[in-house]
């Protein structure tokens, strides 16, 4: 019979679950799979199959009411109202409507050689460095995404240094174990990067480009129902912070998981054909975004659980990548999986817009480190992870080559 509390099983802020959740996520699957955890007055949901058929079912979403609630927090508040993210239903079909294109495969891949020249760019200022080290982070996984994404929207080369501060104070407002100092300072960097957004939109007007901020105020000026002069700087703020933090990860996680497998890492080196793969591994065995919330928008039953408006759910899709009921050997680490239905970019109407976008800028990553520095690997044996729960993500990943 599982279990309908975690109990004891989850605790996490211990420091062993955020150095490695993974046996934690395996024993809830097992005992307790849909169970409640009082601390954060959630359920936490971990099968595969019940992450899976939860991001498709339309009774859940991840805002009640469209008139969003008064905020302690009024400039983060105002930032997340016309989100992407946090809208539903005809809101969210119009606005994704609006900025589809820009992030289709035949967009996407349109920047590819940019994202390669970069890439190559990067790779340079490495092998320039006479110690031959360097932090895989801070010298390529964040230079790398940041500079793609404040392309494709446009932002000017001035405000670009604020971008990684900006986004790593705002995300902060996601961990359920925030503390008052990260809601104060999510709350700063949300009127420091809205106003940042509302003088491009100014310039744009006066100076139009072929860029995406360009083509919200476009499609805003041409009939303002289709998208609200707020939903440009909610969305412009939420494509630059998404387009870059799970990025970032995924190359120091994914990279993490290769250097440690070194058979692995050959096998790619000695055939490029199998990099898509070795990417897909990457997203799913140390997933970036660990879990997401949902609300329950009607009251529902699900698999027994009786839930009623505003039961707030948790979905582990990194426990769903591990799940043994569809992922032979999950803690095997191994990119010649075949069938690999990972839900590292989520599922259903909020599926990751940026998908084929991160999957270009991951596979060039890995491409260009694995051929130009034959002799990379770890410095540490044991990197440490920053103590959050949503985004996982490393302090630093020293290397040398
Ligand atoms: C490997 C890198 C990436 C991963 C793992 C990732 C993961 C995710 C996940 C899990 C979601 C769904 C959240 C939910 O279920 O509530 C999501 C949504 C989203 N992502 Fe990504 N993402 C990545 C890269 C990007 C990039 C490059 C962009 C570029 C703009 C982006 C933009 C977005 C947006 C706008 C949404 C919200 C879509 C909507 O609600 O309609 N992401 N992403």
């Amino acid at each position: 019979m599982a279990l309908q509390s975690t109990g004891d099983l989850f605790r996490p802020t211990d420091p062993a679950f955020l150095a490695d959740p993974y046996p934690t996520y395996a024993r809830l699957r097992r005992e307790a799979p849909i169970a409640r955890f009082e601390g954060w007055k959630a359920w936490i949901v971990t099968r595969h199959r019940d992450v899976d058929r939860l991001l498709r079912d339309r009774r859940l979403g991840r805002v009640m009411d469209e008139v969003p609630a008064p905020s302690a927090f009024p400039a983060f508040a105002a930032i997340q109202a016309g989100s992407l993210l946090e809208i539903e239903g005809a809101a969210h079909d119009r606005v994704r409507q609006v900025v589809h294109e820009a992030f289709t495969p035949r967009h996407v891949r349109a920047l590819e050689a940019r994202v390669v020249t970069l890439v190559d760019s990067l790779v340079d200022g490495l092998e320039a460095r006479p110690e031959r080290a360097a932090d895989l982070l801070t010298d390529f996984a964040e230079p790398l995404p940041v500079t793609v994404i404040a392309d494709l929207l446009g932002v000017p080369q001035a405000d670009r240094g604020g971008l990684l501060p900006w986004s790593k104070a705002i995300i902060g407002m996601f961990e359920p174990e925030r503390t008052p100092d990260m809601e104060r300072a999510a709350e700063r960097a949300s009127a420091e990067f809205a106003a940042a957004i509302r003088r491009r939109i100014d310039a744009v007007r006066l100076v139009p480009a072929d860029d995406l901020i360009t083509r919200m105020v476009r499609a805003h000026d041409e009939d303002s129902a289709r998208l609200r002069e707020g939903e440009i700087v909610a969305n412009a703020i939420l494509f630059l912070n998404a387009g870059h933090e799970a990025v970032v990860n995924v190359i120091g996680n994914g990279m993490l998981a290769l250097l440690r497998h070194p058979e692995q890492l050959d096998a790619v080196r000695g055939d490029p054909g199998l990099v898509a793969g070795a990417v897909e591994e990457m997203m799913r065995f140390d997933t970036p975004l660990q879990f997401f919330e949902r609300l329950v928008l009607e009251d529902m039953t699900y698999e027994g659980h009786e839930w009623s408006r505003g039961t707030k759910l948790c979905l582990f899709y990194a426990s769903a990548n591990h799940d043994p009921e569809v992922f032979d050997e999950p803690t095997r680490f191994d990119v010649r999986r075949s069938k690999n239905p990972h839900l590292a970019f989520g599922l259903g109407v909020h599926y990751c817009i940026g998908a084929p976008l991160a999957r270009i800028e991951v596979a060039a990553a890995v491409r260009a480190l694995l051929e130009r520095l034959p002799d990379l690997r770890l410095l540490t044996s044991e990197p440490a992870y920053e103590p959050r729960n949503v985004f996982r993500y490393l302090r630093e990943l020293r290397v040398a080559y």
